[in-house]
């Protein structure tokens, strides 16, 4: 007997008239007056659903399935058939089920009914996984990653997982968790200096959770070429907006012999190839997003693919910004930052696409970033996406030693700490590039779901931390 997933029947179709074993819970059940009962079940394998059809003859009919509810885990083993329903297109005529798990208190399961919001599923993070939203944002998160691998792979990047705990705040916005073991207590954050010299910290010195792997990732790509690293990132920023979480996913890749043009060139052909990837292997899904939450999401994919790159300097971007005439909350000029305001004015409004904002003056950006000849702005760049705002930063890093020493110093930050990093330009120093891509910004772009916190497992954000 074959033992089934639900994804199998839709995608092999030779499985009609076999007789099949599938496991799963039941998103839904009837039981109607002529001695028959009708279960759908999910297995998280797909979208869809499978109909079991369970006539009154079955031994456990009266004691079991009568009293089946939404959410039982159940085996079924029969014919899968075409279905004459109108509503699926398989459904299994089942000639034995077993019930692997009964609800406990049905009333009381907390997605009993069939609607809720997003707000309400991120309380109950260990269960929301059942629901169809989140099913179908896992999938296409494992088919992002899976594209991401592939495309890099392809490319001959080698694969470096930089460390998560750190010394070091790479991108200088020093809103980090930090790493100890020194017991807290409640004078613990007073005391901490005093502490420390009673108790020496595990490390024996100060260390966090990393902003970046770019630095590490950097060591790498200054022996291996071309290189990339995929985990977890952390920020304590007390942003609450639906962009930012305090541990998200982030892509670094990073390329010696190489500048700003191949890395923009590169992260565009790669999101194209997994825009692609995703229409041909996750449509099921796309097709649920498409009728659930966003009726514009092919037309913006399928543009994607055929816009050419859109890129413009900042000073441009600028320009555009002063020219709009457009009341901005927050100023706008040469040398300012761009707020989420004015991203949005540009790609929403102006372009109607992505856009790469590029060499911004260099007291916005990061130390490590190259500076460009007219000794001002720094060969940087930002990938800005519709109703996301920034995807993707990169820039050239660097190179040459004595103008990375003087952006520490001129940043005032503890060139010590920074004596490795420096070597890589001391020994055979290379121009090099590289770029950030947050992943769950990306999920958002091609999903259409706008909140990065129901794209992620289990969200980590200011004053929320469940499971
Ligand atoms: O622009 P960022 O800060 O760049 C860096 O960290 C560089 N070291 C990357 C590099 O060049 N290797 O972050 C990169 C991307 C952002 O464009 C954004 O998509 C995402 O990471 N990101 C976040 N995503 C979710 N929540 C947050 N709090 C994020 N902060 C940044
Ligand atoms: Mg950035």
């Amino acid at each position: 007997m074959k033992k089934i997933l639900v994804y199998d029947i839709y995608k092999n179709h030779n499985l009609v008239n076999q007789f099949v074993t599938l496991s799963g819970w039941i998103r839904n059940r009837r039981h109607s007056n002529f001695g028959i009962s009708f279960i759908d079940i999910y297995d998280g394998s797909c979208v869809k659903t499978i109909q079991g059809i369970i006539k009154n003859n079955i031994f456990n009919y009266e004691s079991e399935i009568l009293k089946l509810t939404n959410g039982c885990a159940v085996s079924i083993q029969g014919v899968l058939v075409y279905s004459i329903g109108k509503n699926q297109k398989y459904e299994i005529q089942v000639h034995t089920i077993k019930i692997v798990g009964f609800i406990d208190a049905p009333h009381n399961y907390p997605i009993a009914s069939k609607k809720h919001t997003c707000e309400y599923l991120r309380l109950i993070p260990h269960l929301r996984p059942r629901t169809n939203l989140i099913g179908a944002i896992t999938r296409i998160r494992n088919g992002i990653f899976n594209a991401m691998h592939h495309f890099l792979q392809s490319k001959n990047y080698c694969w470096i997982p930089t460390p998560i705990i750190t010394t070091l705040d790479s991108e200088g916005a020093g809103s980090m968790f930090r790493v100890s073991t020194i017991e807290p207590n409640q004078k613990y954050h007073n005391q901490l200096h005093q502490l420390k010299s009673v108790k020496k910290d595990f490390f024996g010195k100060d260390t966090f959770l990393t902003v970046s792997g770019q630095l590490t990732a950097e060591a790498y790509a200054c022996a291996m070429t071309k290189i990339y690293t995929f985990g977890p990132t952390f920020r304590a920023e007390n942003s609450n907006t639906t962009r930012h979480l305090a541990e998200f996913w982030m892509l670094e890749v990073e390329e010696s012999f190489c500048n700003l043009d191949d890395i923009i060139n590169l992260s565009y052909n790669m999101i194209k190839y997994i825009i692609q990837y995703i229409l041909q292997n996750n449509i099921l899904d796309m097709e649920f997003f498409y009728s659930q939450i966003d009726k514009n999401i092919f037309n913006r994919l399928e543009n994607f693919l055929h816009t050419p790159i859109i890129q413009i300097e900042y000073i441009d971007a600028i320009k555009i910004l002063i020219r709009s005439k457009k009341k901005f909350i927050n100023i706008i000029k040469n040398g300012l930052d761009l707020s989420s305001e004015h991203e949005k004015y540009l790609v929403n409004n102006y372009f109607h696409a992505p856009v790469f904002i590029k060499n911004y003056p260099k007291h916005l950006k990061a130390f490590y970033m190259k500076l460009n000849k007219d000794h001002y702005t720094v060969a940087a760049m930002d990938f800005l996406v519709p109703n996301i705002g920034e995807l993707i930063g990169g820039s050239e890093r660097e190179d040459c030693k004595e103008l990375l020493e003087k952006r520490i110093l001129e940043l005032g930050l503890d060139k010590n700490n920074y004596s490795w990093y420096i070597d890589l330009r001391r020994y055979g120093s290379v121009p090099h590039a590289g770029f950030g891509l947050g992943f769950e910004r990306l999920i958002a772009y091609i999903t259409g779901v706008q909140n990065v916190k129901d794209l992620i497992p289990f969200p980590r954000t200011v004053n929320h931390a469940l499971c």
